[in-house]
């Protein structure tokens, strides 16, 4: 199968990295700064064709899978231009950023003989994989999840496209806290209502968008979800999700989770690759299994609808405003 990237930037370096440990036939990269492509080839000791124009790649390389590593205004246009040429896309997160663009990339996939996934990795790792099973098998009450990180003003002037509403779509939520949410809605079903609200804390005058967020999301279930995140922290500090069941709470910090006691109850061994630790190693796993289903025919769990969930919720969250709003994600 031949494999082409588009977006040569920070987490292009990933994709390459599980490109060349998985043993996939890179034969094309494209981005607006063709140095840009040419050094990320170099720094990876590997060669393929560069491209500036995505679609000219398409036409050219013909690749049987793009993957789509460009900022998130970008992703639906890109995702759509693959479909329509049968081309599989495998997406960063999120999938899109607007109620339109997910109508748009749903159409495309309609009339495509190609299949589409999106990349949230951390699904693939024991400690999140181990809450859902505990979620299912002794009953969920609710979750606690936090995201502390820390993102300065150099972060956000380093591209053009980030801090700003029109190119990332929305602030810490739809760009880091977006994976803890996934996960959140993963483990308790299907979300019926949102409460929130967004702050700007400590970027002001910087970007134009949320660096703090708090939400409360009522399930289908009866279960409920609080929510925290910020990139005004003081350092990176772990991810935290706490699951309360019938029986237990389970606390996910770091790379284990521990139960009510204190007790370690699972810990991430897959560690063979490869992120900055608070993206979360998963990539390897979800690519991985993104080519599986390609080859076996078996569907990939994590299509344009189910990534859409969490954008559907962030939205929601951007509408609330403090007031409850109730959600319908049913017809996805
Ligand atoms: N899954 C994760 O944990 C994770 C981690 C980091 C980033 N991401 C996602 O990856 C995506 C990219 O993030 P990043 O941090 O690598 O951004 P980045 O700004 O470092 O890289 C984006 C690259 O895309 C290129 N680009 C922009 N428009 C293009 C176009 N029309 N054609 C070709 N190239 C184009 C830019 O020149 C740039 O090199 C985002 O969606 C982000 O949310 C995911």
């Amino acid at each position: 199968m031949k494999t082409a990237i588009i977006g040569c930037g920070a987490i292009a370096n990933t994709h390459i990295d599980v490109i060349k440990h998985l043993g996939l036939n890179l034969v094309a990269i494209c981005d607006l700064s063709e140095d840009k492509a040419s050094a990320l080839l170099g720094k990876h000791g590997v060669t393929a064709t560069i491209y500036t124009d995505y679609e000219k790649m398409l036409d050219e390389a013909k690749p049987d899978v793009v993957h789509i590593c460009t900022p998130h205004w970008e992703h639906a246009k890109m995702s759509i231009a693959a479909l329509e040429r049968n081309i599989n896309v495998l997406c960063e997160k999120p999938v899109c950023i607007s109620p339109e663009q997910y109508a748009a990339i749903k159409a495309a996939e309609k009339h495509s003989a190609a299949v589409m996934g999106v990349c949230f990795q951390n699904r693939y790792l024991e400690t999140n994989e181990k809450l859902r099973a505990l979620a299912a098998e002794e009953g969920a009450k609710g979750i606690f999840a936090a995201v502390p990180w820390s993102r300065d003003e150099n972060y956000y002037l380093s591209t053009d496209w980030r801090g700003r509403k029109a190119t990332e779509g929305g602030g810490v939520m739809m760009n880091q806290a977006i994976h803890t949410l996934d996960l959140a809605l993963w483990m308790l079903g299907n979300p019926v209502a949102v409460t929130g609200t967004v702050t700007n804390n400590h970027l002001v005058g910087t970007i134009d968008e949320e660096d703090t967020a708090e939400l409360y999301i009522e399930f289908e279930s009866g279960a409920k979800a609080n929510f925290y995140a910020t990139t005004a922290a003081v350092s990176d500090t772990p991810v935290i999700i706490s699951l309360t069941t019938k029986s237990d709470r389970y606390t996910a910090f770091g790379n284990k989770v521990f139960d009510r006691a204190g007790d370690t109850v699972v810990v991430n061994e897959k560690t063979d690759i490869i992120a900055k630790d608070y993206w979360g190693n998963g990539h390897l796993h979800l690519v991985r299994d993104f080519y599986d289903c390609l080859k076996s025919g078996r569907k990939f769990p994590i299509g344009v609808s189910e990534a859409y969930r969490a954008v559907s919720v962030i939205l929601a969250l951007y509408r609330s405003c403090g007031k409850r709003v109730e959600l319908d994600l049913s017809k996805l």
